[in-house]
């Protein structure tokens, strides 16, 4: 039975009541549903609301129901509306008169804000550490793989030597970033809309304080109308999270490239990669692919709640019963891709001869060459000049400049000498980076250490 009967002659239409009800997808805040009620219950005994015998009576019952529907004692009834109608008749069942008192001074429209709030708060507890396995990972494998040259690029074109470390720790400034977003969008999250009630507030001497202290939170909102009609916080966590899966899905597509025999800097395990069903030959990167594609829904979700909030008058409308989907979504979405993502990164082998002969190839030491004519005083515009014509006359003789005769140097500049060959070298240029940032060997073990502590 819906909890608003008063004034209704009929029974909602069968369609139109399954259309109407949340109870398939809001459900899964049944826990944060009752924490919420046991602290509302708790305040309204303290404050003489309601006799304090009948809110331990509500608090016991409502701990029995929350502790049954966990060890699946107790099963939701899926014909109820919502699981706030759910836990209020349950509990009703149980205790007869007390339970129709919990709901004094209160609305479902700041439940329902209150407990996407808690249940948020907990899926991110969830997602951090997703985040910081992620990130574990990534420090595991940067140790391997620290003095691993590879061509670092640009435009996708080889451009300078880098190290498959230092690479993979700019995932890893992402994810911190990710992480500290997620961080600084929880303390908005942490607030009570409780004692908003529908929209006006509520006539009885409630202690809001105290309340939102019981269920961890750090204060109160400071507006009904706001408290109940905001989800800024459900926006600023997709927000989040689409940053995050935009992060995962460059993460993905550059793990796809490095699969392909193209590049083959690396080698997924078997128990993370797929066959084709006609070509026998195949080794699929499906995993990185999904994660890539995933982040389009990510994106859709944050879309969907944008959309569904920016025509809203105040205060709470039905509408923002679509809430829910979206942010479960896209929260499910985003911990099982970075659950995934972790061990696939965690057990692919790098294939470091492949990144060698890639950097070896592509006249990523340039840059170096047009520096060593700087070093013997040359303008740096000149240098990159000359080094730009012996590149040039590399390609048409098939030499790279690691094999260019040191008579064609001479002849394009009087200042190259024997140490050019080691000037260019690519351990030395890669030895050479050695500014804050940059991925000389040293530099990637000392960031690694500082992510290490970071995590
Ligand atoms: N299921 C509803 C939601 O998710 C609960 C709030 C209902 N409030 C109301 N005024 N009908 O938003």
């Amino acid at each position: 039975m819906p909890l608003w009967k008063g004034r209704f002659q009929k029974e909602l239409d069968k369609q139109t009541n399954d259309f109407n009800a949340s109870i398939s997808f809001d459900s899964r805040m049944a826990q944060q549903d009752i924490r919420g009620s046991i602290a509302h219950a708790t305040m309204l005994g303290r404050q003489g609301i309601i006799d304090e015998a009948e809110s331990g009576k509500i608090v016991a019952a409502l701990r029995q129901i929350a502790l049954e529907l966990e060890s699946g004692k107790l099963a939701i009834d899926r014909t109820a509306e919502d699981i706030h109608t759910f836990v209020e008749a349950e509990l009703t069942k149980r205790i007869g008169d007390s339970g129709k008192r919990l709901h004094t001074a209160r609305s479902r429209n700041d439940q329902v804000a209150l407990d996407l709030r808690l249940y948020l708060l907990d899926e991110s507890e969830k997602l951090e550490a997703s985040l910081n396995r992620l990130l574990r990972v990534i420090t595991a494998k940067a140790k391997e793989t620290y003095d691993f040259v590879m061509p670092g690029y640009t435009h996708l074109q080889r451009a300078q030597p880098i190290t498959f470390g230092h690479h993979l720790l700019a995932y890893g400034d992402m994810l911190l970033r990710d992480r500290a977003r997620l961080q600084d969008c929880k303390k908005r999250m942490a607030v009570s809309p409780l004692g908003s009630g529908a929209l006006a507030g509520t006539t009885y001497p409630l202690d809001r304080g105290f309340a939102a202290a019981q269920l961890g939170l750090t204060g109160v909102s400071s507006n009904s109308l706001d408290g109940v009609s905001d989800r800024d916080y459900v926006l600023e966590l997709l927000s989040c999270l689409s940053i995050l899966m935009v992060h995962l899905s460059r993460f993905a597509e550059e793990v796809i490239l490095w699969c392909s025999w193209e590049f083959k800097f690396v080698e997924l395990d078997d128990a993370f990669s797929t066959g084709s069903s006609i070509m026998p030959q195949k080794k699929n990167p499906d995993i990185a692919e999904l994660v890539r594609g995933k982040a389009g829904r990510v994106f859709g979700d944050l879309m969907t709640m944008l959309t569904v909030m920016k025509g809203l008058p105040l205060a709470y409308n039905k509408d923002m019963q679509e809430d829910k989907q979206a942010v479960f979504d896209a929260m499910d979405t985003a911990v099982i891709c970075l659950d995934t993502f972790a061990p696939m990164l965690e057990t692919a082998r790098v294939l470091k001869d492949n990144l060698r002969a890639a950097a070896a190839g592509g006249f990523i030491n340039a840059t170096d060459c047009a520096d060593y004519l700087v070093g013997k005083g040359l303008p740096f515009r000149d240098a990159y000049k000359c080094t730009g014509e012996l590149v040039a006359a590399c390609i048409e003789q098939g030499l790279t400049l690691e094999t260019l005769p040191l008579e064609q140097y001479k002849a394009a500049c009087d200042l190259f000498g024997e140490d050019v060959y080691q000037a260019i070298d690519l351990d030395a240029c890669v030895n050479r980076r050695t500014v804050k940032g940059a991925p000389a060997p040293a530099n990637v073990l000392r960031e690694i250490a500082a992510l290490e502590e970071k995590i």
